[in-house]
This record gives structure tokens, C-alpha cells and sequence, in this order.
């Protein structure tokens, strides 16, 4: 696994939130939509699959994979798609979404609808953890996914995957405890615990909840046998949790430099295969 090329790619991916990068007429751009249980994201790629916008929003319409607020969903898509086609100069036409592992037929075709109803065709339908493998390429191991309501797990055997589970504990929890120890509210930890300069007596405060998440990878990986772990999801952005993880496993982990950005680009990636 080349780790450098996978951080050269998200770094692309981190600079064009800001930074569009300018496409043809006529070339075919690839779209991926991630819906969150904290953050929609909307990634678009050129014909070499290469980043070129990406816009984002903190959202509270699904939950735990479940699309709770249909219309608020698909407003937020469509504002999303919007800025991006008039950032590009280009409508977007097709897109790939995901959905966690196990999700039923009705419940993806509520995913399909909002990002449908925001004007965009849905050409392909993925597991979560599969478009996260799209960008790591894990043959062999287990892919950890935190992100805000739960930490998800993919065991992959030979490149396939062989077992998943999702447990809700998650970044709302970090900011539940961050909340009650520092005495602010919910919104106010959520800004605190990205503050790059005070991640350092968060990680402190939150050590319990982050062994919660290794304890939960424990309890899924016992008995099989894991070359190593690959954190992705927002939550893992925290600085220092990925010592907890290995301390706590005893397993080699890898975390890539943004793991919020990994699923996001492995769904736009599954666009046009
Ligand atoms: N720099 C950071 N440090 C700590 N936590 C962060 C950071 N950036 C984002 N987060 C947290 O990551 C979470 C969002 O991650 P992500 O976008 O992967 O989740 P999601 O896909 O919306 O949720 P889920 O996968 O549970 O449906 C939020 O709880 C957010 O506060
Ligand atoms: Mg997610």
C-alpha cells in the first residue's frame, strides 16, 4: 500500500474545497455524495479522476444511516450541488452515493431519492466501507470508520469484504463528554475538539470514549486475524486517538492525513467505474 500517494490524493482533495480546479466542456466529471450523520459532502472529480471541487455542509438529517429529514436533506444536497456546478461552469449530471453496510432496499432507495431530488442520476450504490477501500486498497485488515454517530467496521479477507458491524459511539459522543467536563454547550465542544491547538487536553478528557471505540474494535476482530487497522471518518482527525487505538488493540494502525475525506472520495471514485 503506497500511504504517500493516498495522502497526495487527499491533499488534492483538501485544497479544492477552496481552490476549484478549472474542467472542460466536455469532459466527464465523476460525483460522489456522502450523507452523514454529521456532514454531507459533495466530491467532483475530472475525466483522470482527479479532485477538482468539493463543498460540505454540518447537517443533522440523518441518523445512524437513516435519512431523518427527507426534505432538509435534499435541500442541502441541492444548495451543495449548486455552488459546485456554478464554481465549475458545468452541471453535473451523475453521482455515487453510499450507504452503511446492511442498510435495507427501502432505506437506500430514500438515499437515492434525496440526492435524485436534488437533480443529480444515481449511477451506483455502494457499501461504505468498500468506497473507503476504493482510496486505501486494503487487501487484508480491518477498516474502522468513525465518524459522527457510530464506528463502523470492515474486515477484509483477500480484498473482499468478509464481515462488517456499526456501533453507535461516535464524534457526538466525544462532544457529549468535551460538553460535560469543560461545562459549555454541545456546539461550543464541537468547535473546541477541531482546535489543532487544544487537541492535546482534549485527547485527555476523551481517552474513555476513544477506548470505548477500541474496545468495540476488539470485541469484532476477536478471533480473526487482522494485519492491521486503517481509521477513517472525522472522528479520527482527533489527534492522538490512533495511540489510544494501538495501545488499546495492539494492532498496527494506519490513519491516512484526513481521515473525514477518505469515503467521500472512494464514493465519488465508484461514480463511472
Ligand atoms: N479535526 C477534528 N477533530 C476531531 N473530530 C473531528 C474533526 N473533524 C471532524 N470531526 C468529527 O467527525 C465527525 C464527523 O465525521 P464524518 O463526516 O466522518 O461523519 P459522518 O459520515 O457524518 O457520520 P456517520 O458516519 O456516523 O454517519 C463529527 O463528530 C465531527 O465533530
Ligand atoms: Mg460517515
Amino acid at each position: 500500500m503506497d500511504f504517500a500517494a493516498i495522502d497526495r490524493q487527499i491533499h488534492a482533495l483538501e485544497e479544492c474545497i477552496e481552490h476549484t480546479v478549472p474542467v472542460g466542456a466536455d469532459e466527464r466529471l465523476s460525483v460522489g455524495v456522502d450523507l452523514g450523520t454529521a456532514y454531507i459532502v459533495v466530491v467532483v472529480l475530472n475525466s483522470l479522476k482527479q479532485p477538482v471541487a468539493c463543498a460540505m455542509e454540518f447537517a443533522q438529517v440523518i441518523r445512524d444511516g437513516l435519512v431523518v429529514d427527507y426534505i432538509g436533506a435534499t435541500r442541502i444536497v441541492r444548495k451543495l450541488v449548486g455552488q459546485l456546478e456554478q464554481r465549475l461552469g458545468r452541471t453535473l449530471q451523475h453521482a455515487a452515493i453510499a450507504v452503511p453496510p446492511g442498510t435495507g432496499v427501502k432505506d437506500c432507495a430514500t438515499h437515492t431519492h434525496v440526492v435524485e431530488g436534488a437533480g443529480l442520476e444515481v449511477v451506483s450504490v455502494l457499501d461504505e466501507p468498500t468506497a473507503a477501500n476504493a482510496v486505501l486498497g486494503v487487501s487484508n485488515g480491518v477498516i474502522v470508520d468513525i465518524g459522527g454517530g457510530t464506528t463502523g467496521l470492515s474486515v477484509l479477507e483477500d480484498g473482499q469484504v468478509a464481515y462488517v458491524a456499526d456501533e453507535a459511539t461516535g464524534g457526538n459522543h466525544v462532544s457529549l463528554v468535551i460538553s460535560g467536563s469543560y461545562g459549555i454547550p454541545f456546539e461550543e465542544a464541537e468547535v473546541l475538539k477541531k482546535q489543532p491547538d487544544r487537541q492535546r487536553d482534549v485527547l485527555v478528557v476523551v481517552r474513555p470514549v476513544i477506548q470505548k471505540m477500541a474496545s468495540i474494535i476488539n470485541k469484532h476482530i476477536q478471533g480473526r486475524d487482522i494485519a492491521g487497522i486503517y481509521l477513517v471518518g472525522g472522528t479520527c482527525c482527533l489527534r492522538g486517538m490512533e495511540d489510544v487505538i494501538a495501545a488499546d488493540t495492539g494492532k498496527p494502525v494506519y490513519k491516512p492525513a484526513n481521515p473525514f475525506l477518505v469515503t467521500p472520495l472512494g464514493i465519488a471514485l465508484n461514480c463511472h467505474p
